[in-house]
């Protein structure tokens, strides 16, 4: 064979493997190509393939006669912002993106090599699951890629994208990762799909409002970040990524910023309302205070109660967790002690400095709360704070009340620096719930009851809802004027930087799960 034909057959064997006559079907979908999808993720020109020319090894049910290159996976390597990463972005077209032994074992070889080379992956995932033809083959490869995304979890970030309807094992992968991006009105995650519902339970539900990007960010908490369109999921990964190390032994890349460091903000000493009882928008506070206002919010419409997600100050990447007093007055429950629990723990993992903003009435009272089991949920968080070793410095703008004031990073559970506005209130509660406590025996004799309470009430709120008996006691390290806020923080970080903590030696930890 000649040395032309030798590389007109290579040729021809990549322009199979690229399955440019199946692109029209992805797009008749209304969905961008596994290998479009990689284009829009990794710096022009960077993605090198690996495994293009792997095929099934199946001849059951017809397979033998349908063999396609690549096998219904592109994996390979690339970079983001310069920044080595691995992907897999599956093909549609090629039997529903279904996993069998050999696209599992490219996906495999591409985590472990993400593992061991220290770099994030991140998966296209456009899957109909385990693939059938190949039986109890495919569901064993599967749990070789739930392995490897558990033993990776906390060594590398592993972000997962669903791009089309993902069913069974193509949603249990994901739910292993760090985090997961939709795309509205096009991706959609179920263990089993609207037929199955419906023959089992005989409920008939569609595609969206089972398994839908609005319903996973909101009502289940797969989700973390639903993008309107699918060049904007993968633009958002690259922005998401900008924040993180490329693994657990690094430092967040440091981005320089033009934002003064020592800018103070007058506004904040306005944010707070004179009636402790009003809300505000705690998203202010967080733009005010960071690097050009930028702040990353993940797991935005999932218990609106807590926000989280990341910024910079001064340069550096940090997570960020702060109460919302502008949904449930910032109550801490079952939903939002999950979802800052697992943001927490993502930050300590990766070496992220924690940022906690606290205005906190407590935990939500009720049966519902009670039975769905805010004890052990609740404990969550308080077990993420607890174990977290990277530098956490807190910042009470009002309300800390109850046990949601231990939980909410304070110094007796290793916070590096506690600050307080002069605006806070550290407190068992509430002035109102005090008084009706403390005084139930003497306001029901009261000639006039209203009165008194109002009395004790103005009693109480002088004598403890303030920061200066915690301050008194080392509880806080400062009260800071709100706008000295950014500078305050920015200096704490780099005072921090050298920070070395550890937990006692062992396999590991029991959270509460
Ligand atoms: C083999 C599959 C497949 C699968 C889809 N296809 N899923 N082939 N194995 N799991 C094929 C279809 O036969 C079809 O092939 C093509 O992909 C497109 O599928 P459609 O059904 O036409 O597409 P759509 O209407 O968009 O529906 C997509 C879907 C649906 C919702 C994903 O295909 C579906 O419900 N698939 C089965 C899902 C499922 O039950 N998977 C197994 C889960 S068990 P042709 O040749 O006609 O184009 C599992 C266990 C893992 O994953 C362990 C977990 C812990």
């Amino acid at each position: 064979m000649s040395d032309a034909s030798r590389l007109q057959r290579l040729r021809s064997l990549r322009d199979q493997a690229h399955g440019q006559t199946r692109e029209k079907d992805q797009h008749a979908r209304g969905r961008l190509t596994a290998r479009e999808r990689l284009e829009l993720l990794l710096d022009p020109g960077s993605f090198r393939e690996t495994d293009a020319f792997v095929t099934h090894r199946t001849s059951d049910f017809g397979l033998a006669e349908r063999k396609v290159l690549t096998d219904g996976v592109v994996t390979g390597w690339g970079t983001i912002d310069g920044r080595l990463t691995y992907v897999f972005s599956q093909d549609f077209t090629v039997f529903g993106g279904s996993l069998g032994e050999a696209h599992a074992e490219k996906i495999c070889k591409v985590m472990d090599m993400a593992l061991k080379n220290g770099a994030p992956i991140v998966g296209l995932n456009d899957s109909g699951g385990a693939r059938i033809q190949e039986g109890v083959v495919s569901l064993g490869a599967y749990a070789d890629i739930f392995l490897r995304n558990t033993l990776a979890s906390g060594v590398i970030p592993q972000i997962s994208a669903i791009m089309g309807p993902c069913a069974g094992g193509a949603v249990y992968s994901p739910a292993l990762t760090d985090f997961i991006f939709m795309v509205r009105n096009s991706s959609y995650m179920f263990v089993t799909g609207p037929d199955v519902v419906k023959t089992v339970t005989h409920e008939e539900v569609d595609f969206e409002s089972l398994g839908g990007a609005d319903v996973h960010a909101s009502t289940s908490g797969v989700c973390h970040y639903v993008a309107p369109t699918e060049a904007d999921c993968l633009y958002m990964i690259r922005l998401m990524l900008s924040y993180l190390p490329q693994n657990n032994m690094e430092d967040p890349p440091f981005v320089a910023s033009s934002d003064d460091r020592l800018r103070t903000e007058e506004g904040l000493n306005r944010l707070i309302p004179d009636d402790t009882s009003k809300p505000y928008e705690m998203r202010d506070a967080i733009r005010l205070v960071v690097d050009n206002g930028a702040f990353f919010e993940i797991h935005e419409h999932y218990a609106p109660n807590i926000v989280v997600g990341f910024a910079r100050l001064g340069g550096h990447s940090v997570g960020i967790v702060a109460n919302q007093p502008g949904h449930l007055a910032g109550v801490l429950d079952i939903n939002s002690s999950e979802k800052a629990a697992r943001f927490v723990r993502f930050c300590d993992s990766f070496n992220l400095p924690i940022i906690t903003f606290v205005d906190v009435p407590g935990f939500l009272p009720g049966t519902g709360q009670e039975h769905g089991g805010i004890i052990r949920h609740g404990a969550k968080l308080l077990y993420a704070y607890c174990e977290a070793t990277v530098p956490k410095l807190t910042v009470i703008t009002r309300k800390a009340y109850g046990g949601a004031y231990d939980v909410m990073s304070s110094k007796h559970i290793r916070g590096d620096l506690n600050f307080a506005w002069p605006s806070a209130e550290l407190a068992v509660m509430g002035p109102e719930g005090a008084v009706n406590i403390i005084f139930r025996n003497e306001l029901k004799e009261a000639k006039d009851p209203e009165a008194r309470r109002a009395e004790l009430v103005a009693e109480y709120r002088d004598k403890f809802a303030n920061p200066y008996i915690a301050a008194s006691r080392g509880y806080l390290d400062d009260v800071i004027e709100p706008s000295d806020t950014r500078p305050r923080l920015i200096n704490g970080l780099e005072m921090l930087s050298n920070k070395r903590d550890a937990n006692p030696a062992k396999k590991h930890g029991n959270i509460p799960l």
